[in-house]
């Protein structure tokens, strides 16, 4: 469904998009949560909110070749993804609880049972589950796990990728079973184990590094 959000994309030059999708087993799939607290009230959705700056935004303004697929499994109206589009995000900050305040009210702007829905600028909501998300992926999928690849030795082709990442507990095993199934590529960031929006992190500053080498 469009509505007065419709985005317009502005670069054509972007050829491959960098998507993650990390999958918040219990985070709040409706806008009931507190923003003075938001790992308890929101079912971790601090995880999620960080994971935005960390995903979307660099220094002077936002990754434009980046999708950010929020996956919220936790509550009401669950499952749902939340889809932050680089190409036509407004309205995001590095201050955390600016980017949760937008999420929160993306999910207020939704309609009950509607299908996918532009919820706010470059903001979708679509009731989908990881299962269904993945299906209507077309692009190579990698996994990021610790006893993966190392993901400095893991070609990347110029193209559009996918990276899975888990919240604060990780991905479930029925998760790790299914990405298995879909020939996900597990990539690791070394032996620590780290926070989600660090990972993402990571795996931006290598891929940045590699096309501009
Ligand atoms: C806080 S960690 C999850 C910790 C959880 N106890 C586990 O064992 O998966 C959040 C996510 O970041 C990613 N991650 C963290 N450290 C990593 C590493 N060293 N290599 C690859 N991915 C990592 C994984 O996707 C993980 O699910």
């Amino acid at each position: 469904m469009m509505n007065s959000f419709t985005p317009i994309v502005h670069d054509d030059n972007i050829r491959a998009m960098r998507r993650f999708v990390v999958v918040g087993n219990r985070a709040k799939a409706s806008p009931r949560f507190k923003l003075d607290s938001l790992g308890a009230s929101g079912g971790r959705m601090d995880v999620l909110v960080r994971c935005v700056r960390a995903a979307m935004l660099i220094a002077d303004g936002v990754r434009r070749d980046t999708l950010l697929d929020l996956l919220l499994l936790g509550g009401e109206n669950a499952p749902l993804t939340l889809r932050l589009d680089g190409r036509t995000a407004r309205f995001l900050r590095p201050d955390e609880r600016r980017n949760a305040l937008t999420i929160q009210q993306a999910l207020a702007a939704r309609h009950p049972g509607a299908d996918e829905e532009i919820v706010a600028p470059g903001i979708t909501a679509m009731p989908m589950d990881l299962p269904a998300l993945l299906a209507g992926l077309q692009e190579p999928l990698f996994v990021l796990a610790r006893d993966g690849v190392d993901l400095r030795r893991q070609p990347f082709a110029p193209r559009s990728s996918t990276f899975i990442i888990g919240d604060d507990r990780g991905l479930m095993p029925e998760q790790m079973n299914l990405l298995r199934s879909m020939g996900a590529i597990a990539v690791s960031l070394g032996p620590t184990e780290l926070h989600t929006e660090d990972a993402i992190t990571l795996v931006h500053n290598e891929l940045d590094r590699r096309w501009i080498e």
